[in-house]
């Protein structure tokens, strides 16, 4: 599409969507609708939010609290739309004798039905939004990356690390300067925990990188529960995750340690495309996309379609777009152009969502569980708030 009318398009959108939108103040109350006619509402919204940001390389970089003031409302409508559960894998565990329902959750012998998770991640769902201003207005971003630093401290060989352990619960491995922030991800997850207090740690903050990318339009990510939390010795030490500073020689090193391949390598990169970088955690500044509250292609577009140069700055060396300034490229963002077997999947997925979606649902699927002994074979998806009951 020509710039022009991509320009005109997400303008048109943007207008239609704020003359729709409830004033701010309004948006507490929205948690009771609960209309067929409001929930498709919102889709349709979100759809529309989803096709304008699609052609969103021309738009004005999102400002804190911006863009995910729609993504909340939107999501604010749907959760008073309240989904209920199903899954695709295992509809008996979901279908519970309303006897047994009825029973504490504790205690010997109870275990945990579809259901039950279902609760958890519809409980984490009904908070991403709930402090507008919060960044770009959604925990989304920073619940996927509490997954994936829990995870990504695997290491195939001494078969230690790993979301199973939950072990950034302590000090040590807490206070890794690359888990810089993520206390805000921990604590919002203590809230779902008082509620839920049969999950484990490791359980919760996987399941909620789950909830995170489904609830911002992501790809469904099959989920297992199976993890247990371990104590302090199963800390790692520093310096399993990687270092934003380096480029692909490092990028192998981390990745093909936990037993990633180049395209899962790059799959999972894109999960950039949300959130953004802040100077008191990592050092480094601003958002990868116009859209860092909903989870698409588009880090691999801005990548291949925007011309990248230094921030002039005295942080950290970094990346800006040249047009806008407004958005950011870490250097191990930029080895994935530069590197030839890297940039052969960012054209890819730069080319087709769904390619992208399926690739990186398996590769972070596979993330979440590095390491983890489960008893259970099938695996479960969960029900989006957003989706029709
Ligand atoms: C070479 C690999 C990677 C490097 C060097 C890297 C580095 C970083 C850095 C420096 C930040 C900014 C943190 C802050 O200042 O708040 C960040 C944020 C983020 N990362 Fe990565 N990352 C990598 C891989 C991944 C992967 C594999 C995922 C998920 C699959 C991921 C998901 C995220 C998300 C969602 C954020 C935004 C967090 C927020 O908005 O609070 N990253 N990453």
């Amino acid at each position: 599409m020509a710039t022009a009318s991509r320009t005109l398009f997400s303008r048109a959108f943007q207008t239609a969507a704020r003359q729709a939108l409830p004033k701010p103040t309004l948006r507490r109350n929205l948690t009771t609708f609960n209309t067929t006619s409001t929930r498709s509402t919102a889709q349709s919204l979100r759809r529309g939010a989803q096709n304008a940001r699609r052609q969103s390389t021309q738009a004005t970089p999102p400002k804190k609290g911006g863009n995910g003031l729609l993504l909340g409302v939107l999501a604010v409508i749907a959760i008073g739309g309240g989904g209920y559960a199903y899954t695709s894998g295992a509809l008996d565990a979901y279908l519970v004798d309303p006897e047994e329902a009825k029973k504490p959750k504790t205690g010997k012998g109870w275990i945990p039905s579809f259901k039950d998770y279902q609760d958890v991640y519809n409980d984490i769902a009904a908070i991403l939004e709930e402090d507008p201003d919060y960044d770009d207005g959604s925990y989304a971003p920073i619940l996927v990356r509490l997954g994936w630093h829990a995870s990504g401290t695997w290491d195939k060989e001494s078969k230690t690390g790993g979301s199973n352990g939950a072990t950034m619960r302590f000090g040590p491995e807490g206070g890794h300067g690359a888990n810089a922030g993520l206390p805000v991800a921990r604590d919002l997850m203590e809230k779902i925990k008082q509620k839920h207090p049969w999950i484990t740690y490791s359980d919760l903050w996987t399941l909620a990188a789950v909830t995170a990318i489904q609830e911002i339009g992501g790809p469904n990510i099959p989920w297992r529960p199976g993890r247990t939390d371990k104590d302090i010795t199963a800390c790692t030490p520093d310096g399993r995750l990687p270092d934003a500073s380096k480029e692909q020689k490092h990028i192998r090193d981390i990745f093909y340690r936990m037993g990633f391949n180049d395209q899962e390598i790059v799959a999972l990169l894109g999960a950039h495309a949300i959130g953004r970088c802040h100077p008191d955690r990592s050092g480094y500044e601003g958002p990868w996309t116009f859209s860092p509250t909903f989870f698409t292609n588009a880090f691999y577009q801005l990548l291949l379609e925007e011309k990248w140069i230094n921030k002039k700055w005295k942080g950290p060396n970094q990346f800006i777009d040249k047009k806008s300034g407004g958005l950011m490229m870490l250097p191990t963002d930029m080895a994935l152009v530069k590197d030839k077997e890297f940039r052969k999947h960012v054209e890819r997925y730069a080319k087709d969502e769904k390619v992208f979606f399926d690739e990186f649902s398996d590769a972070f699927a596979k993330l979440l569980e590095l390491g983890v002994p489960f008893e259970k074979d099938d695996k479960w998806t969960f029900k989006r708030t957003t989706d029709d009951a």
